[in-house]
């Protein structure tokens, strides 16, 4: 896509479908790259600055300040900055929530719930609360579906299947055990009740900026010194206590994410960006449903994403053609993940309502020549 101003062109910007690292909003790496080489007139790039400085110092807790509001985070909540991405975090919850003598409840529901599934069985008792399996991950279980052990340490969910393109369109209450969720790929794409939740986490090259920094929402109660033995960097009570300035954090990043979230302010929080979300993923689903079955939606219908629509068409040779096709037309991204193959749309916060509508045109304009 060109962009014209007074007749100039000033930028040139992909249809981004990426499903992660993916999208951040134009107006976002713009105001990055005005105070990339020296930030607010302190002769330095802030990714020069130690991290202990002021200017940094602003940067770091005005980022929490701002994730705090947009997500209405209480204050008995600790919010970190963390590396490793998502997937340290698989290791981390067990390490630091599961003592030796209670259970781990882990909801199934595909490629990525798996992943932190096979990693907490390395520190303890995993129970499968429920699973999808038998429905090829097509769907999210219903809440009467949950089987949680009244003792549980916790109950872990993935609350948007990157990869499947399911989402859970409501979180179950679970009493006393803590709610535990991965929320990589749909962090603020919609209003959220924090406090149904004992921990929240999700990397941040979604929906929050770029990769490098990973976000962790936790309920102060739950932070606290592990039963087994956890290396220092691997303790959220090593991270809670010093704001997440225990070690160097991901400046950049933080930056970044600082940015994304202001933008995202601006545009109206997180009901805004569900109205576009749900507009966004309704122009792919209505082509997708309206097809006559020349497209095939992968998810159970009351368990789509508003976040990644994953659709198939009928032979593996008119996907090829699809992908080949697409890219040539400027549409990057669209391949579904290499396990599962087919079709993906990642529609992040920052994708443009303009891009997806330009997709379903081309979907449209696609099925029209080869259905
Ligand atoms: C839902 C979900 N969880 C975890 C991950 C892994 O994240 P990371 O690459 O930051 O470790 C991803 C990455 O795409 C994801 O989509």
């Amino acid at each position: 896509m060109i962009l014209i101003e007074g007749g100039n062109v000033v930028e040139s910007r992909a249809y981004n479908f990426n499903a992660g690292p993916a999208a951040l909003p134009l107006e976002v790496l713009q105001q990055a790259q005005e105070q990339f080489v020296d930030f607010e007139h302190t002769g330095m790039s802030l990714m020069e600055m130690s991290h202990r400085s002021k200017s940094y110092d602003n940067v770091h807790f005005e980022t929490e300040r701002l994730l705090r509001e947009l997500m209405n985070i209480p204050d008995n909540y600790k919010v970190l900055f963390l590396q490793g991405g998502a997937s340290t975090q698989f290791a981390m919850v067990p390490m630091n929530l599961l003592d030796p003598d209670r259970k781990a409840a882990y909801v199934h529901t595909g490629a990525w719930a798996g992943k932190a599934i096979k990693e907490a069985k390395l520190f303890g008792e995993v129970v499968i609360a429920a699973s999808a399996e038998a429905d090829q991950f097509t769907r999210i279980p219903a809440a009467s579906e949950l089987v949680v052990p009244p003792d549980a340490a916790y109950l872990h969910l993935t609350s948007n299947e990157t990869i499947g393109g399911t989402q859970w369109q409501a979180f179950p209450d679970t009493g006393s055990v803590p709610l535990v969720a991965d929320m990589s790929s749909d962090i603020l794409c919609r209003p959220l009740n924090v406090s149904q939740f004992g921990l929240i986490y999700a990397g941040a090259q979604k929906n929050l900026g770029p990769s490098g920094v990973t976000i962790v929402v936790i309920r102060e109660d739950l932070v606290r010194k592990p039963s087994l033995t956890v290396p220092t960097m691997l303790r959220y009570d090593t991270h809670a206590a010093k704001d997440s300035l225990y070690n160097t954090p991901p400046t950049f990043a933080i930056y970044m994410v600082n940015l994304v979230l202001k933008w995202l302010k601006a545009q109206g929080g997180t009901a805004v960006m569900e109205a576009r979300n749900r507009e966004k993923a309704a122009l792919l689903y209505q082509e997708i449903d309206s097809s006559g079955g020349f497209y095939q939606g992968c998810a159970q219908p009351d368990s789509r994403s508003i976040m990644n629509v994953t659709f198939r068409i009928g032979s593996e040779e008119l996907e090829k053609k699809f992908i080949k096709e697409s890219e040539a037309a400027g549409f990057v991204g669209l391949k579904g993940h290499r396990d599962v193959g087919g079709l993906r749309a990642s529609i992040y916060n920052a994708v443009p309502v303009e891009h997806v509508r330009a997709l379903a045109d081309f979907m449209k304009d696609f099925r029209q020549r080869n259905g």
